[in-house]
């Protein structure tokens, strides 16, 4: 039951190599954190510095009001699983689960209880004789989640431990790893997550916040429906979602009747007033215009009248098809775009015909070309 605090941590390696810059970040007791962001942004280098396995090199890092700079491992309250399971081949799953426990010195019946009551929620009842290699990738990761378990941490650390799985039982660890965080929860034992992925599903899945990280920055931390759907700068925009957003440079132009987004080929796009009023200072400018794949529409298929503002007729280049919906690529001079529509609207399109699509600006984000940063304030 624990806070964790960094404040202003930072990380240089001894090559020289400055890992993180700087990052402040307040995780609440009780809280599920996850770290995202792309290959080599820092999230197990954090990670590993909360865990006290990687010194820091600046900054402070606090768990439940303790500073823990100078603090072993094994003094920080915390279990870490990883990505390989790390549990001894020769020992069976009820001993690979005992093993830290009996180094703590716990009673034999307290050890047993705790064992088997992990074993229970994690659905292992029936495999605690069986050594890792009798079990499945799922069945070994949910002893390792176990081995954490009863060791009833303060905060528990994750790096990436589904990414051996495959796609099936990826998502049933995940369901667990929930539920297990609720489980505890409602057990009286508010244990801190902190879970790191790349992996877009589990983030927006098991995180109460997401913190987005960027070569050792941290670009916005955030509920994951806010990060969808107000993200604060364009990396977010970009990482957040699949399909990703569509993201062109477009020039704003003042005209007699309002405010128009022209794109790189000419298209013009009416800007609502809501959002127009936001950016007029920046008439005649360039800027970042974002809009996710689900607010571009086929026009014929939504029914649209001829009036309809931000029609486009473009070529297509490619259609993907996922069974329930759709991607279709389309360009615009050099730029190409991305449109998420339901199955059955394009059903026989080839690629390379000529369509009429609806942007739906109500949606639209605007960065500032330079700083990157949304031009729009939320709502
Ligand atoms: N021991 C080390 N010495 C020098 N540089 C390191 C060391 N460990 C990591 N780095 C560098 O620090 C940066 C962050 O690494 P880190 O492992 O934290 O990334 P990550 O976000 O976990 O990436 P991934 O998603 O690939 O696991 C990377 O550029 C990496 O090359
Ligand atoms: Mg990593």
């Amino acid at each position: 039951m624990a806070e964790v605090v960094l404040r202003k941590v930072e990380k240089s390696y001894s090559n020289g190599f400055r890992a993180v810059h700087g990052i402040d970040l307040t995780i609440a007791e009780g809280e599920f954190m996850v770290f995202v962001g792309p290959s080599g942004c820092a999230k197990s280098t954090t990670l590993r510095m909360i865990a006290g396995l990687e010194e820091v090199s600046g900054g402070d890092i606090f768990i439940g009001n303790q500073r823990v700079n100078a603090l072993p491992p094994k003094d920080r309250g915390i279990a870490m699983v990883f990505q390989n399971y790390a549990l001894y081949p020769h020992m069976s799953a009820y001993d690979n689960m005992a093993f830290g426990l009996k180094q703590q010195k716990l009673a034999g019946d307290e050890i047993d209880r705790r064992i088997r009551e992990a074993a229970e929620t994690l659905e292992l009842s029936q495999l605690l004789d069986n050594k890792p290699g009798e079990m499945s990738g799922g069945q070994r990761q949910r002893v390792a989640l176990g081995r954490a378990m009863v060791r009833k941490p303060d905060v528990f650390l994750f790096d990436e431990p589904l990414s051996n799985l495959d796609a099936k039982l990826r998502v049933s660890t995940r369901v667990n790893i929930a539920r297990l965080h609720k489980t505890l929860k409602a057990e009286g034992q508010n244990a801190t997550m902190i879970y790191v992925t790349h992996d877009q599903v589990e983030a927006m899945t098991l995180g109460d916040r997401i913190c987005v990280l960027n070569q050792g920055r941290i670009m916005q931390v955030d509920t994951p429906i806010n990060l969808y759907q107000r993200p604060a700068n364009k990396f977010v925009a970009g990482f957040i979602g699949s399909p990703a957003m569509n993201l062109v440079t477009a020039t704003l132009e003042r005209t007699e009747t309002g405010h128009e987004l022209v794109l790189g080929h000419g298209e013009r796009l009416r800007l609502p007033e809501a959002k127009a009023s936001q950016v007029a200072h920046l008439a005649g400018r360039q800027l970042w215009f974002g809009l996710r794949p689900e607010h571009i529409t086929l026009a014929d298929a939504s029914g649209a009248t001829p009036n309809q503002p931000n029609l486009v007729n473009a070529p297509i280049t490619a259609v993907e098809s996922m069974g329930n919906e759709s991607y279709l690529h389309f360009s615009m001079g050099e730029a190409s775009f991305v449109a998420r529509v339901p199955y059955h609207s394009h059903a026989g399109l080839p690629g390379g015909e000529r369509k009429t699509l609806c942007f739906d600006l109500a949606h639209c984000h605007l960065f500032d070309i330079d700083t990157e940063q949304s031009l729009l304030r939320e709502e």
